[in-house]
């Protein structure tokens, strides 16, 4: 038996340090107008040194389980979407967990598993499917899915054609079967990806970076695109997935109350809400404030809807993102 599975909890967490395009422009050849104009974007939040991706992600998770009511010894699964970990090893769902005293609570009843995943922006859908997969499997389970994000730690701030696009956040839900209090049923996830196209969007520093102690490190420690490239694919990617999730699930776009798309650039969000002909006034977007924060674009976007009222409990709520991989995929709540 499919058992249904909810978000009874979302928080968000924005690192106060703001970055606007005419700081930028001090930094590489830019302007406020080349910025705005191509991408929407005004301003972007970076974290403090020593702050990083565990501890913006640690706070939007506090904020998701006091929502829902969780305490941290009811948590049995501790998901992290990110591309930006603090680490290599171990993974930023352990650092969290211990951080929100997960792992050591006393009163702990039972085992906890924590992992770290990399669907670069399409983390937080990819997260949603990994939720309802495992709440599936274990009703009882209660997971905390987290999307966080510290890329002004790997954008190269001489590179022009990236540096203006990204930023840090965090976002965080808690997933369930209990129905009791939920925010919205998680109705559907759909996940896809094409490898072949890998080197379009890259972070190196893996273990195919070969550097040993003492050597600086180049170019390919950071952010590279083929920003054109991506830019094509999003916009198919999202407006193909958006469609088909929506037929199967016999939705029609009238019946959507809220369209919010992975907030990378203002003029990809809007070719999607154009070619998939729905209201203007259905499709979110805070790419303005935030840049591209990855994985946490959509947790983000979520907080801040439902803060301006956009958002509310029970609507019908679609979710598309595409990232590095490449990735893409598209989530219905209701
Ligand atoms: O989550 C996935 C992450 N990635 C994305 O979502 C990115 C998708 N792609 C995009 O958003 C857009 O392709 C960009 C915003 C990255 C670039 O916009 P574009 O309209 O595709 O510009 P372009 O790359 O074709 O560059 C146009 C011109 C070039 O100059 P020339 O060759 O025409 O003389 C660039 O060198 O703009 C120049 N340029 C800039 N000028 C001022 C590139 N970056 C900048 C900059 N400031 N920051």
């Amino acid at each position: 038996m499919n058992h249904p599975c909810y978000i009874c909890g979302l928080g968000s967490c924005i690192p106060p340090r703001v970055m606007t395009n005419h700081d930028l422009e001090k930094l590489v050849e830019t302007s406020d107008e080349w910025i705005t104009t191509r991408t929407g974007i005004k301003e972007r939040h970076v974290l403090e040194d020593g702050v990083n991706a565990s501890d913006c992600g640690a706070e939007a998770a506090r904020a998701a389980l006091e929502e829902a009511g969780v305490l941290p010894e009811e948590v049995t699964h501790v998901f992290v979407a990110t591309c930006t970990p603090d680490y290599l090893c171990p993974s930023t769902a352990c650092v969290i967990a211990s951080k929100l005293g997960i792992s050591a609570a006393d009163g702990r009843k039972g085992n906890v598993m924590c992992l770290d995943f990399n669907a670069a922006c399409t983390g937080f859908v990819y997260g949603l499917e990994l939720a309802r997969n495992t709440v599936q499997s274990h009703p009882d389970a209660v997971v905390l899915l987290v999307a966080t994000e510290a890329l002004s730690r790997r954008t190269n701030f001489t590179d022009r054609t990236t540096c203006v696009l990204f930023g840090d956040a965090a976002g965080a839900v808690v997933i369930r079967s209990e129905e009791k209090g939920a925010l919205w049923q998680l109705r559907d996830v759909v996940c896809s990806s094409d490898g072949s196209l890998h080197d379009l969007i890259k972070i190196g520093g893996g273990s195919a970076c070969r550097i040993k102690e003492g050597d600086a490190v180049g170019a390919d420690w950071f952010i590279s695109m083929q920003g054109m490239a991506v830019f094509k694919h999003a916009v198919r990617s999202m407006t193909e997935e958006s469609q088909t999730i929506l037929a199967r699930n016999g939705i029609s776009l009238d019946e959507l109350d809220l369209f919010i798309p992975h907030q990378a650039n203002l003029r990809i969000i809007k070719a999607v809400g154009e070619r998939l002909g729905i209201d203007e006034n259905k499709v979110f977007a805070n790419v303005q404030h935030y840049g591209n924060t990855s994985a946490a674009t959509l947790p983000v976007a979520m907080e801040d809807a439902r803060r301006s009222g956009a958002l509310r409990p029970g609507m019908k709520v679609l979710l598309t993102s595409f990232g590095g991989g490449m990735t893409w995929g598209s989530a219905l709540l209701a």
